[in-house]
C-alpha cells in the first residue's frame, strides 16, 4: 500500500474528529459526549454523536458512522486517497510520494479536465469566434468583470472542438465521456462535444473545483433544442448536492443568502451587486442542498419565479430549509414593470429596477410563516361559506406546522378575525392537529430509523437475507474483532479466523481485510479500513462494533465458540447441499466399517 507506516495514525491524531465535524455542524456537549444535528440527514434535534476512545461518530437517526476518514469521504464525497489528501492538507502534513503506476479514481484529473474546458470556452467567448455568445451575454446586461468572475464561456456550434482540445491535452475518450463533456457518435464512432452553441456556466464547488457545467442555448431554438443543457451525474458531480454560485456567495459579508431558481438569475443578481445570490441548479431543491447551505448560513431569502410552479416550489423549499435549521423569508417581486413588461424572475426584475429596487423588495420580504398564511388567504374566497371552511382547514394544517407557541398564538388570532370564528375553536382544532402530527412524526421517525438501519445493513450485506443464522454469527465475530483488535495478533485466536467459513461476501471481505491489516503481527490501524470500504460499509462495521460493545462477554472464548458453531453450520450445510444423498453416505460409511472389519479379521 502506498501510505507509509504510521502515516494514517498521525493523520487521524492531527485531525481530531470533533474539529473536523465542527466545520460542518454546530457541535455541542451532551454529558460525556459531543452531539450535533446530523450533516447527512435533516433533523431538528441532534442524533449525531461523537465518541472518543476510539474516536468515532454514530448517528442514531440515519445510521451513519465511522471515523474521521469515513466522515470526510462521505461529506466531501471523496475516495480514500482524496480524503487522506484533504486531511493531510488540513493538518499541514506533506503527502507521501505517490507510488508510480498506482491507479486510483483521480478526482483531481476530472476537476482539471473541467477547468481546462472552462478555460477553453472562456477564451473562445472573448475571441472573434465567440462573438455570438458574448453578444448574447452583454445583451442580457452582463459586463466583462461579471463574465470573468463567473468564468462564463461560449461553446461554439462545432462537432468536436472541445473534445479534440481535451484529447490533445492527454485526456482519454473514456474519461471525457465519464466527465460528461462528450459522447461517441453511434453513426461515425467519433467523439463529439455535448455542449454546442451554448453559453456555458461553470458550476464550481465550495472548494473551488469546477465540477460541472450548465449551457444556455443561444439564438432561435429548434423544436428539439433544450434551453438548458446540464452535466449529468459524473464521478465528481451530483446535481442534488451542489448550489450554483455558493463558491462566491460564501465570501459575501451579508449572510442572508438570496436563493433563486436559475443560474442566470444568480449571475444577474451578482452583476447588480447582490453578491450573496445563489441558485439551486434548476431542479427542485433537495435536502442535501439545504444542508450544504446550512454550513454557510442560517438565513435565506427565497426569490423563486412568480408563476404557480414557483409558488409551489417556494412552499416546499420553506419546509426543506426549515428542516435544515435555516430561517426563511420570501421575496415577492411585482408581476409587471412600469411599462407593463412581464417580470417572471429576479433576472427580469433586476434589469428593470436595479439593485435599489431589489433591496427594497428584500427589505419588505416576509417571514415564511407570514408568507404561508397570506398564501392561504389568497387561495380561498373568504366571502363565501365554503371558502371560509376551506381556509380554516388549510390554516389549521399550517398552524400545526409551527413549532413556536407564540407564533401559533398570533396566527390563531389572525385566523379568528379573518373567519369570524372564535379563537377557542381554532385553537382547539389546531392543538389537536398539532399533537396528532407530532405523534405521527415521532412514530414515522422511529419507523424510518428502523427501516433505514435495516435497509442500510441489507444493502451493504445483501447475503444476510440468505444466510440469516450464519450472518449473525459472522457479524458477532467482526464486532468483537473491531472492539478488541488485539485478538487478531494472538496466534491462537488468529489460527481460528478462517474467512472461508463466512458465507456472506461482505463479512468475509471485512474479515480478510482485518487479517491483511494485521499480517505483520501488529495491531491493525482500523482507519485503513476506509481504503477498502465505502462510508456505508464503514457505518455497518461501526454498528457491529457498537452492538458488541453493549454485550458483557467479548472474550476470546466467545470468538472460539462462534467459530466452532460456524464450522458446525458449514458441515451441516455441506451435507445438506451435497449432491451425494444421505443413503449414499450411509453406504460409504458402511463400506468403511466393513473394510475395517475385514482388516481386523
Ligand atoms: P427557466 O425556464 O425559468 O429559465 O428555468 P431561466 O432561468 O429564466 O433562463 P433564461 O432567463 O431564459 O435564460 C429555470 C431553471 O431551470 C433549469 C435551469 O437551471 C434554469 O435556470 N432548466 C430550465 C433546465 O435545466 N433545463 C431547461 O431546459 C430549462
Ligand atoms: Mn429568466
Amino acid at each position: 500500500m502506498p501510505l507509509p507506516d504510521g502515516f494514517l495514525q498521525e493523520l487521524v491524531a492531527r485531525n481530531p474528529l470533533e474539529d473536523v465535524v465542527r466545520q460542518y455542524a454546530d457541535v455541542k456537549r451532551a454529558g460525556s459526549n459531543l452531539v450535533c444535528r446530523c450533516p447527512f440527514h435533516s433533523e431538528k434535534t441532534p442524533s449525531f454523536t461523537i465518541y472518543s476512545n476510539p474516536s468515532h461518530f454514530y448517528c442514531y437517526g440515519c445510521g451513519a458512522g465511522g471515523d474521521v476518514v469515513t466522515f470526510v469521504k462521505r461529506i466531501e464525497n471523496l475516495d480514500f486517497m482524496g480524503a487522506v489528501e484533504y486531511l493531510a492538507n488540513r493538518a499541514n502534513m506533506p503527502m507521501p510520494q505517490q507510488v508510480p503506476g498506482e491507479i486510483r479514481v483521480d478526482k483531481k484529473r476530472y476537476y482539471d479536465m473541467n477547468a481546462q474546458a472552462a478555460r477553453f470556452w472562456h477564451k473562445i467567448l472573448l475571441s472573434p469566434e465567440g462573438k455570438k455568445g458574448l453578444d448574447y451575454l452583454t445583451g442580457r446586461g452582463l459586463t466583462l468583470p461579471v463574465i470573468t468572475r463567473f468564468g462564463l464561456g461560449y461553446a461554439p456550434d462545432s462537432f468536436d472542438m472541445l473534445t479534440k482540445h481535451l484529447t490533445e491535452l492527454g485526456y482519454r475518450e473514456k474519461e471525457i465521456k465519464e466527465n460528461f463533456l462528450g459522447g461517441v457518435s453511434a453513426k461515425t464512432g467519433k467523439l463529439f462535444d455535448y455542449f454546442r452553441n451554448r453559453v456555458v456556466f461553470p458550476i464550481i464547488d465550495v472548494a473551488g473545483n469546477v465540477v460541472a457545467f450548465s449551457g444556455r442555448f443561444v439564438g432561435e431554438m429548434g423544436p428539439n433544442d433544450r434551453k438548458y443543457f446540464n452535466t449529468n451525474d459524473t464521478p465528481v458531480f451530483k446535481k442534488s448536492r451542489h448550489v450554483f454560485a455558493l463558491n462566491l456567495a460564501k465570501n459575501s459579508p451579508d449572510k442572508e443568502f438570496v436563493l433563486c431558481e436559475g443560474n442566470m438569475d444568480a449571475v444577474s443578481l451578482h452583476a447588480a451587486g447582490i453578491t450573496n445570490a445563489v441558485a439551486s441548479l434548476g431542479t427542485a431543491l433537495t435536502g442535501d442542498q439545504c444542508r450544504l447551505l446550512a454550513r454557510f448560513t442560517d438565513k435565506i431569502a427565497l426569490c423563486y419565479d412568480g408563476d404557480a410552479a414557483g409558488k409551489k416550489a417556494t412552499q416546499k423549499a420553506i419546509r426543506l430549509l426549515n428542516a435544515a435549521g435555516i430561517r426563511v423569508r420570501v421575496i415577492e417581486l411585482p408581476e409587471k414593470g412600469p411599462a407593463g413588461e412581464e417580470i417572471k424572475d429576479p433576472d427580469d426584475f433586476i434589469r428593470i429596477y436595479g439593485k435599489g429596487g431589489f433591496l427594497s423588495c428584500l427589505e419588505k420580504a416576509k417571514g415564511s410563516s407570514e408568507y404561508l398564511f397570506q398564501q392561504i388567504e389568497a387561495q380561498n374566497d373568504l366571502s363565501t361559506m365554503d371558502g371560509k371552511l376551506a381556509f380554516s382547514r388549510d390554516v389549521v394544517a399550517f398552524l400545526a406546522q409551527l413549532d413556536s407557541a407564540m407564533e401559533r398564538e398570533l396566527f390563531v388570532r389572525r385566523a379568528a378575525s379573518v373567519t369570524g370564528l372564535s379563537v377557542e375553536v381554532i385553537q382547539t382544532q389546531a392543538g389537536k392537529k398539532y399533537r396528532s402530527e407530532r405523534a405521527e412524526e415521532a412514530k414515522r421517525k422511529v419507523d424510518e430509523t428502523v427501516r433505514r438501519s435495516r435497509g442500510f445493513g441489507d444493502r451493504v450485506n445483501p447475503d444476510k437475507a440468505k444466510f440469516a443464522a450464519q450472518a449473525s454469527k459472522e457479524e458477532a465475530v467482526l464486532g468483537i474483532l473491531l472492539l478488541r483488535p488485539e485478538n487478531l495478533i494472538n496466534p491462537a485466536t488468529r489460527a481460528e479466523l478462517d474467512p472461508e467459513l463466512f458465507r456472506c461476501e461482505f463479512t468475509r471481505r471485512a474479515l480478510e481485510a482485518l487479517l491483511a491489516l494485521s499480517e505483520n503481527g501488529e495491531e491493525p490501524d482500523l482507519a485503513r479500513l476506509n481504503e477498502r470500504f465505502s462510508p456505508e460499509e464503514m457505518a455497518e462495521l461501526e454498528k457491529l462494533r457498537r452492538r458488541r460493545r453493549e454485550m458483557e462477554n467479548n472474550s476470546p472464548q466467545v470468538l472460539e465458540e462462534l467459530f466452532r458453531r460456524l464450522l458446525e453450520d458449514r458441515e451441516k450445510s455441506e451435507t445438506a447441499a451435497s449432491p451425494l444423498s444421505s443413503d449414499w453416505l450411509e453406504k460409504i460409511k458402511k463400506q468403511k466399517t466393513d473394510l475395517h472389519k475385514g482388516a481386523k479379521v
